[in-house]
Formats: structure tokens, C-alpha cells, sequence
């Protein structure tokens, strides 16, 4: 049931730190005889599943493999686009993002020292089941990050893991989102650790960083939900609205504005921050929401301080997402909300929130039907 909230979909937001909790739980530990290092074990990828063709383990596959491959289909091609930040720069190795509907309708070359990573929460998504079946005919490994056991794409896979993420109702992909962008981060974490990209003290503070995210999500939830609210008000009545994010905030501001759309109706974009300047800038003007990401974390910081000037001067109502003590946007931005700050490549678990929460809101203001969208279905077992 609904636990007292109004909508599936609210409930399952502020379920988030119970969530990413039951993700971490027994994957991410400090040993009790070395309490001061961190371990992660990922029992679903130790194994090859009984009757395999390849009997070698995945992880030893994993940490040999050439190229990771990340199919998926909408907000799960999402967490990919994070994904593939956190295995190029934690584990040191290529990684590439296909929506799976691409993917297998064209002739991707792939080999058997690639490992295909299909993301999905029902685990039933037609075209992304269709991808694994093209890796597994070219002999690569292929691994599940899946949230319902037992479903088609984790039968299928090699190997995998689950988010444990509880069920989810609502059509509009919240917990799982952030529940794959952690099990992500945590094969990174492990095979950063074991193809020698990573140093034992970066592990160390990456998992002491990324083990204290849903405390500090938890912390912050109340607060944040009375600002949202006042936003929300105030933006509720647009009809465009653009949201850009640089780096690992790209996804976050794609992320972003496919929440909007597909539960407000509110035509919404994402950019990558610079690419703006490219055709997209000309959509603003007077009044036209433009929703900015800028961590002083970001390498690109200096660049977005000066796009999200610009974007004012162009006349935007602006929102900027920031890290908590930044006031470099005081007098630029009409709101700003202040962002729990942790090591980039966790931030977007962080800074996805209060966008998912804005797009509730406004939602809720214009009546619409938040858990049940028009002509979308929570599972895209069509082709
Ligand atoms: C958006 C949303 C969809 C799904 C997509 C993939 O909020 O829920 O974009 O992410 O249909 O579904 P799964 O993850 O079940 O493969």
C-alpha cells in the first residue's frame, strides 16, 4: 500500500535511503578484524550460473574485459550514461551506453572479451532482453542489474545483481534508478580495486563516501520536500522547461527532464551544459524554466557559473542545484537548493532527488495522474 502517501510515487522517493540501504547491505562492509577498511563483495558475479558455456568466473572475466557495454531503455539507459563515468574513471576501463531498442537492430561489433551490463528494473523490457541474446550469440559475459527476481532478463544473463530496491509501483522509475546507479558504482568499486586502478585508500574513502549517502539523503528528505514544494508553486505553470548538467550531471539533467515530461506533461529537455550553446539556447527566453546543475565539484565548474550567467541574462527563470554552502549563485538565480555534497561520482545520487521531487510536485499541482501517466506502461514488453 501507499504507507500514508498520497501517490506510489512519492512513497517510493522517500523510500530511497531504505532502499539504497537494502542495495549496500552485505556488498559493502568493514571487515570486524580490519575495521578501519572496506570490502566489496558481489556474490552474484563470483559464480558462473550452473550448465554456463564459460565456466571461469565473471568477476575474473570482469576484471580482464576489454569493454563494458551498458544496454537499457529509458531511465535505465540513464544510470548507464552514470555507470560509464564511474567504470572509465574508478576501474579504468571503456564503457559504452546503447539504448538496447539501437542496439539490436543494427550489426554492433562485439567479441568475447566484452561484458554486456543490461540495466533493468522489471526486468522485461523486450529490447533489452533482445541485446543480451545478440552478446550471448558473440560469446561475451553477460550480467544482470535487475530489480525483480526471477524475471526474464535475469534468467537470461550469466551472471548479475539485484537491487533489492522493494517492489515499484509507480510507473515513473525512482528507487531503482538510484538502487542501479549504486550497484553500478559498486562493481566499479570492486573491479577498480581488482584491475589495480584504484589504490587501496581511494577504495577506502570511495565506499566510506558511498556508504554514507542514504544517511545523508534521509537527513536532508524533510527539508527538502518544503523547499521542492515552494519551487514547484512557482514553476508549475510552464510549458517548457530545459535542464543541463555537465559531466556526470548530464544524466542527471536528462534524468531530470524525462521525470517532468512523463508525469507533468511539461515538454522538457536535458543538455550537456555547453552543448546548449549549440541550437538549444535559442528555446530561451522570458520566463522559460531553465533547471541548472552546478557542483563546485564539477570539473567544468567555472564554465557552468558562467552558462548559468548567461542564462539569466537571457531572461530564464532559473534554479540552480548546488552543493550546501555555495553561495556563488546569490542574486543570479531565482532558487537555489543546496545539495548534500559528496565525491562526484556520487553526487548524481544526490542531486537526482530534488528533480524527482520538483517533478511530483509540479505533477501533483496540475492534478495529473502521477502513478499512472498516459499511454505509458511500466513495462515495455512490446517490440
Ligand atoms: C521512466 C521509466 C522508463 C523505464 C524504461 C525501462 O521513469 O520508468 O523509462 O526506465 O521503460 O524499464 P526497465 O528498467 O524496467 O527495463
Amino acid at each position: 500500500e501507499k504507507g500514508g502517501y498520497k501517490h506510489f510515487m512519492l512513497k517510493e522517493i522517500m523510500d530511497q535511503p531504505n532502499a539504497m540501504r537494502n542495495c549496500l547491505r552485505g556488498r559493502i562492509y568493514q571487515p570486524a578484524e580490519a575495521p578501519d577498511r572496506w570490502e566489496i563483495k558481489l556474490g552474484g558475479l563470483e559464480k558462473a550460473k550452473e550448465g554456463a558455456l564459460n565456466p571461469q568466473s565473471p568477476l575474473e572475466r570482469m576484471a580482464n574485459a576489454c569493454r563494458f557495454i551498458f544496454a537499457a531503455c529509458g531511465t535505465s539507459w540513464h544510470s548507464g550514461l552514470i555507470g560509464k563515468y564511474a567504470f572509465e574513471k574508478l576501474a579504468g576501463v571503456r564503457a559504452e551506453v546503447e539504448y538496447a531498442s539501437e542496439f539490436r537492430y543494427r550489426k554492433p561489433l562485439i567479441c568475447d572479451s566484452d561484458c554486456l551490463i543490461a540495466i533493468s528494473q522489471s526486468g522485461e523490457t523486450a529490447d533489452t532482453l533482445e541485446a543480451i541474446k545478440m552478446a550471448k550469440e558473440h560469446k561475451a559475459l553477460t550480467i544482470g542489474v535487475v530489480n525483480v527476481v526471477g524475471s526474464s532478463i535475469a534468467r537470461e544473463t550469466d551472471c548479475g545483481m539485484y537491487l533489492h530496491a522493494g517492489p515499484e509501483i509507480g510507473v515513473a522509475s525512482t528507487k531503482a534508478f538510484t538502487c542501479q546507479v549504486i550497484a553500478l558504482l559498486l562493481m566499479a568499486l570492486r573491479l577498480g580495486k581488482q584491475r589495480g586502478a584504484l589504490s587501496e585508500e581511494m577504495l577506502n574513502m570511495y565506499c566510506a563516501a558511498l556508504n554514507a549517502v542514504p544517511d545523508s539523503i534521509e537527513k536532508w528528505m524533510s527539508s527538502l520536500t518544503e523547499q521542492t514544494q515552494v519551487i514547484s508553486k512557482n514553476l508549475r505553470l510552464a510549458t517548457n522547461a530545459l535542464f543541463s548538467g555537465m559531466g556526470v550531471h548530464f544524466p542527471v539533467a536528462l534524468e531530470g527532464a524525462l521525470k517532468l515530461k512523463e508525469i507533468s506533461y511539461i515538454h522538457a529537455e536535458g543538455f550537456p551544459a555547453s552543448e546548449i550553446r549549440h541550437g538549444g539556447i535559442t528555446l530561451i527566453r522570458n520566463f522559460v524554466p531553465v533547471i541548472c546543475i552546478a557542483m563546485r565539484s564539477d570539473p567544468a565548474y567555472e564554465q557552468i557559473k558562467q552558462m548559468v550567467r548567461d542564462f539569466r541574462h537571457k531572461g530564464a527563470a532559473l534554479l540552480v542545484l548546488t552543493d550546501d554552502g555555495n553561495t556563488d549563485f546569490a542574486g543570479v538565480a531565482h532558487f537555489t537548493l543546496c545539495c548534500p555534497a559528496t565525491k562526484l561520482e556520487m553526487q548524481p545520487l544526490i542531486s537526482c532527488i530534488p528533480l524527482q521531487l520538483l517533478s511530483y510536485h509540479i505533477a501533483d499541482m496540475r492534478g495529473c495522474s502521477i502513478d499512472q501517466p498516459r499511454n505509458l506502461a511500466k513495462s515495455v514488453t512490446v517490440e
